[in-house]
């Protein structure tokens, strides 16, 4: 296992995403975990993550024993900083922050620049640099305005590097961590996905015994693939409650009930409550009102089948999907850490006093989906983007009726089908119709029209913090939009949104 101490997030999961892309477990720990909390993990070798801040102004660091545990230890970036800084080496300052490509000179090829060439192309994210090494460190690879931009100590198996391997633009990143996990920390491939799925089928059955476990399923990848996990330990004794809001997507409700049904799960209790949500958000236009609102229908609803339909069974866990990162970013990020993203779990009220297991917690999207793939699930529902908790309710601009949402549902399947025949879903983070309900004029056969607009959002993103618009063919939107003016009644106008995240966000409300 390989441990990453934490700097900064998104750092810090993707050396995680990466090592374990190699085959090898790795998981993330706060920056300025005790020595205690390390060593409990027995790591083959320990990361430092780079990070925003600075050594030289009260940045977090490493306990300083982890230099006397004969591990392995690869500090990148502010990892790297951190190292000298500990060391006695000398860190200075950085004017400002460098970002970008450069060629790397390597003058001397140790065991973690190890068959690359003397010439690489690799990524910079300068802040502050070493200009003096500690002791017994010898200078491995330099750049044109970076002295020290590889070092190493072999002896003590101690590694720093300036740049960044885990991002692409490293050309050879993945060897160099190959050469670190491998060559260096004598790491033994112990992940992949099908050992990973047993292990936690496995885990799950020896924690939960006989115990009745509750679910709610919300349409998304986590909650479906954590679901069939759990039935597969369980059986019978899991119950698993989809609340149908009136705002799931085409289809969707059906699609769900078979994946779980089809393997033969008896306890799926869907409840339809369609009218219910659409009676409390009718005159609502307020975007926060309509969130709170269906949150808490949902809370109440959700509620109320335990109390009345589960009554015979003694249930005393509630399942949720939170994944790998939600829990690490929400958690012990270490003091230092930024606050991310508020997360929006299901929270039930406290007397309820369920336990909460939640089975997918030490994997990454990518990995749930691999799992999910795994379990036999569909190719389509494993690979489905990210759907919001409130769901079309904040894809529609202003108050959510029954005709709006019909519209926006048929614009939305059109669009995703397009996208799924072009070959262009999967190149794609999250792309979604939205209603704005503003009326313009047009014109249809000899009559004017006055109707609604579509708005198409399609966004290229790694986590969702940031994004980018995604660049669509235009014969493909050009498709689109006349299927969708051609078929769904109520809309005669089509605009494809090319804003970026920030300024604007990714919904609409
Ligand atoms: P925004 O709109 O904030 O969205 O740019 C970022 C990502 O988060 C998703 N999102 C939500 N997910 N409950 C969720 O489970 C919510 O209330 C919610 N709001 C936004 C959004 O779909 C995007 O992937």
């Amino acid at each position: 296992m390989i441990l990453v101490l934490n700097y900064g997030g998104q750092f810090a999961h993707l050396i995680a995403r990466r090592i374990r892309d190699l085959g090898v477990r790795s998981e993330i720990l706060p920056g300025d975990a005790s020595i205690e909390e390390i060593s409990a993990l027995a790591p083959a070798g320990i990361v430092l993550s780079g990070s925003p801040h600075s050594v030289l102004a009260n940045g977090p660091l490493p306990d300083k024993k982890i230099f006397e545990l004969g591990v392995p230890i690869l500090g990148i970036c502010y990892g790297h900083q951190a190292m000298a800084h500990l060391l006695k080496g000398k860190v200075k300052r950085g004017e400002h922050r460098e970002f970008g490509k450069e060629n790397l000179s390597i003058v001397k090829k140790d065991s973690l620049l190890n068959g690359l060439s003397s010439n690489e192309t690799v990524w910079f994210s300068h802040g502050d640099t070493v200009n003096t090494l500690p002791k017994g460190f010898t200078k491995t690879a330099s750049t044109k305005t970076c002295r020290y931009a590889a070092y190493s100590d072999e002896k003590r198996k101690f590694y720093n590097i300036q740049f960044h391997p885990e991002v692409t633009h490293t050309v050879r990143g993945k060897r160099i961590l190959s050469n670190f996990v491998f060559g260096i920390c004598g790491a033994k491939k112990d992940w992949n996905m099908k050992a990973v799925a047993s292990r936690i089928v496995s885990d799950l059955r020896r924690e939960l015994g006989e115990s009745h476990v509750i679910v709610g399923i919300s349409g998304g990848v986590d909650s479906l693939v954590a679901a069939t996990l759990l039935y597969k330990a369980i059986g019978n004794c899991l119950h698993a409650v989809f609340v149908d809001t009136g705002l799931l997507r085409k289809g969707e409700v059906e699609s769900v009930s078979n994946a779980l049904r089809s393997r033969g799960f008896k306890n799926l209790h869907v409840i339809e409550a369609r009218s219910t949500f659409l009676a409390r958000l009718a005159g609502v236009n307020d975007p926060e009102e309509k969130r709170r609102i269906i949150g808490h229908s949902f809370v109440e609803i959700f509620e109320r089948t335990l109390k009345k339909e589960l009554k015979e069974f003694p249930v005393t866990y509630l399942a949720q999907g939170t994944i790998y990162p939600d829990r690490i970013e929400s958690a012990a990020t270490g003091k230092h850490a930024a606050k991310i993203k508020s997360h929006h779990n299901l929270t039930l009220p406290p007397e309820m006093q369920l336990e909460l297991i939640e089975p997918v917690k030490d994997l990454y999207k990518d990995e749930v989906r691999k799992v999910g793939e795994q379990l036999g699930l569909p190719h389509d529902m494993v690979w489905r983007h990210p759907f919001p908790g409130p769901g079309l309710g904040v894809r529609i601009v202003g108050e959510v009726t029954e005709e709006r949402l019909e519209i926006l549902r048929e614009a939305d399947a059109i669009f995703t089908e397009e996208l799924r025949e072009a070959g262009e879903y999967e190149k794609i983070w999250q792309a979604f119709a939205a209603l704005l309900p503003v009326r313009s004029v047009g014109v249809m056969g000899d009559a004017r029209t006055y109707e609604y607009m579509i708005a198409l959002r399609a966004v290229d993103s790694v986590d969702g913090m940031s994004a980018d618009w995604h660049k669509m063919p235009q014969e493909l939107l050009e498709r689109i939009s006349s299927r969708i003016v051609g078929s769904v009644r109520g809309v005669n106008r089509v605009l494809f949104d090319v804003t970026q995240k920030p300024p604007a966000t990714i919904e609409y409300e």
